[in-house]
């Protein structure tokens, strides 16, 4: 029964041979050992996300423009309106982060299109990440674990780490420049990875994506925030998603031939264009740590036709460990 189904199967085999023996610069950090040292670093919270851990679920509806239909064929830039499932979070493992310190906040969205067809993406409150590569990440979380007699990271492991990976001290740096951000929705949110939107012709348009306040950005002064205590995000949201508020341009800053586009920790030279693609209105936070958004994951490699992933070391790397870490907190239970 078996014997004629074998002859269809081997192109299939050797096709998948070929492109692994091909491609060995893209082997993986084992996804298992990444969610490991973000369990022994940053403590074991069961049922929440291993990073971005305190969050919360709300909707949208995406409206593209003319500029969008311009530089892609994707159906998100139709011009209908596209319902999106969103997901507010503040930066890091701790489900129970202080709202008012500064760090990274993030804004993960998926886009519902046509057809069945959805594109996924985690944005970040920074134009950088915080590593070069999947191993310079990995080896980061591993010198901040803490040292069982101290509880404490040892400071002279992460300074030996850092001396040697200096990319990894670019984003503490950017943060500690800026202000507590006063709403979830008055900070920007940079894809840190390049894409390439894809006319109908064939034609790539390389960039790098970040979602800007309509109303602009607003930081708290260091009383201001002390003054906010420790939770007072959510609330916001919700004020600002009643009052009509909540919305964000979707602008693409226009790569050059020559520009990086394989680095999350250099972005595009600052004088480069950027071209708005659409506006995303939030139109509902969810009432509870319930939500449309409580049992996905936002994998950056889900792309819609019309967009490409570009050849950052990163990007492709995070899809594994984003579906441990969904079907860890599955099976312990989802919460936020
Ligand atoms: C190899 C590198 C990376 C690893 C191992 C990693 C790992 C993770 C994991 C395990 C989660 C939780 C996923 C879940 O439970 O659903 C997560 C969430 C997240 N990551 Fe990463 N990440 C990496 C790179 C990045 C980069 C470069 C960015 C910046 C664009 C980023 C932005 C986010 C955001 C915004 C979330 C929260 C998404 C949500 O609300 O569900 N990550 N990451």
């Amino acid at each position: 029964m078996t014997a004629p189904v074998l002859p269809r199967l081997w192109p299939l085999a050797a096709a998948v041979l070929v492109s692994f023996v091909a491609t060995p610069a893209q082997a993986q950090v084992d996804p298992n050992r990444f969610l490991d040292t973000f369990e022994s670093t940053f403590g074991k919270h069961e049922g929440f996300r291993r990073s971005g851990a305190k969050g919360v679920c709300a909707t949208g509806e995406f409206v593209g423009n003319e500029q969008g239909r311009k530089l892609s064929t994707s159906s998100a830039f139709s011009g209908r309106p596209v319902p999106v499932v969103v997901r507010f979070s503040v930066g890091g493992a701790n489900p129970n982060a202080p709202d008012n310190a500064k760090g990274q906040r993030n804004m993960a969205l998926q886009f519902d299109l046509p057809a069945g067809e959805t594109w996924q993406m985690g944005n970040i409150s920074a134009p950088i990440f915080g590593a070069a590569t999947p191993e310079q990440f990995l080896g980061r979380l591993e010198s901040l674990r803490p040292d069982p007699a101290t509880r404490a990271a040892d400071p002279a492991r992460v300074k030996a780490f850092a001396d040697a990976n200096p990319e990894v001290l670019l984003l503490p740096r950017y943060f500690a420049g800026q202000p507590v951000p006063a709403s979830f929705a008055s900070v920007n949110y940079w894809g840190v990875h390049a894409f390439a939107f894809v006319d109908a012709r064939g034609n790539k348009q390389w960039g790098k994506w970040v979602f800007e306040p309509i109303g602009g950005t607003q930081g708290l002064s260091d009383d201001e925030a002390k003054a906010k205590g420790p939770s007072f995000l959510f609330a916001d949201l919700r004020d600002r998603v009643k009052a009509g508020t909540a919305s964000f341009d979707f602008m693409l800053q226009l790569a050059e031939a020559g520009d990086r586009l394989d680095s999350a920790v250099t972005p595009l030279p600052d004088q480069r264009p950027k071209v708005s693609l659409g506006r995303l209105r939030i139109t509902d936070v969810a009432p509870d740590a319930g939500g449309a958004c409580l049992r996905i994951t936002y994998n950056p490699m889900v792309l819609p036709k019309g967009v490409e992933a570009g050849p950052d070391p990163l990007i492709a790397a995070r899809a594994a460990p984003y579906a441990v870490g969904l079907s860890r907190r599955i099976v312990e239970g989802p919460k936020q």
